[in-house]
């Protein structure tokens, strides 16, 4: 069982670390006394940078809780979460505010998107709101990657939900943020528009040389991943490489059948 992995630095990473994120000793607790829940229990774990990662787990066994810490949207209550260099759990409410947007991109499973905008500005809005100008060149190469050209014009409600998944796709892209978060961002797709969007986190991180963690309960999906993270109750229990998706569906098959045994 693996806990942590060390990954080794190496060329391409901007002169930035080759470690994105990291989680040390992370704990999350809801509530006290009876009712008091640990979400989180000592987590240990590095984002390799440029790195696609699946989380993956039962219900309940804190994929999101984890996700939401490592992207600063959660608090911790105990640990230590790192993007890059920055250590998060120290800043104050307005420097992760600001973290948060210049830094980092989401993907919610329900898109996010504002009814009353076009595509083209809901994807352009964080930039917009951050009083940042697109790179123009950038800004087409994703708009061109996620195959929307034709439909910037368009409103949410004049687009497919698969669409919809791509214009927030691109949404997160479009910043260049240092790390792409995901709670299932497929989740609510269809099996062909899940492909297309998960086809183009892949491009993204071969060709743009993002780093993105997904949170997701689908085999094929994690098997876009380079690297797959498992936990169970509230800690990380094993982890894959080059997963496929029949090895990703024979290890839950695994960890379902020791659950019935213990
Ligand atoms: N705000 C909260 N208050 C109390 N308990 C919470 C809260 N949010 C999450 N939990 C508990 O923390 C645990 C982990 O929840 P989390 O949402 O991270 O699970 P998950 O792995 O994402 O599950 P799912 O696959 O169902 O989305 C669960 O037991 C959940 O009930
Ligand atoms: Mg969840």
């Amino acid at each position: 069982m693996t806990t942590a992995v060390t990954i080794p630095r190496h060329g391409g990473t901007g002169g930035r670390t080759a470690v994105a994120a990291r989680a040390r000793q992370v704990v999350k607790a809801y509530g006290s006394g009876e009712t008091r829940v640990v979400a989180l229990d000592s987590v240990d774990v590095d984002i390799a940078r440029g790195q696609f990662t699946a989380i993956m787990g039962p219900s309940g066994s804190g994929k999101s809780t984890l996700m939401h810490c490592l992207a600063g949207l959660d608090t911790v209550t105990s640990g230590e979460i790192f993007l890059d260099e920055t250590e998060i759990t120290r800043l104050k409410d307005k420097k992760l505010t600001q973290l948060r947007r210049d830094r980092i991109g989401f993907i919610f499973q329900a898109f996010n998107l504002l009814p009353t905008l076009s595509a083209i500005e809901n994807i352009t809005l964080p930039m917009d709101i951050a009083g940042r100008k697109p790179d123009a060149e950038w800004l087409r190469r994703v708009v061109d990657t996620v195959g929307l050209s034709e439909r910037l014009k368009h409103r949410p409600n004049e687009l497919s939900g698969g669409q919809q998944q791509r214009v927030a796709v691109a949404r997160a892209l479009a910043a260049r943020p240092e790390i792409i978060f995901g709670d299932e961002p497929t989740g609510n797709l269809d099996s062909r528009a899940g492909a297309e969007v998960l086809g183009f986190l892949r491009t993204s991180v071969d060709e743009l040389s993002q780093t993105i963690v997904m949170v997701t309960h689908d085999p094929v999906a994690a098997s876009y991943a380079d690297r797959v993270l498992y936990l169970a109750d509230g800690r990380i229990v094993d982890e894959m490489l080059r997963p496929t998706a029949e090895a990703v569906l024979d290890r839950m098959k695994d960890f379902d059948a020791r659950g019935r045994t213990s």
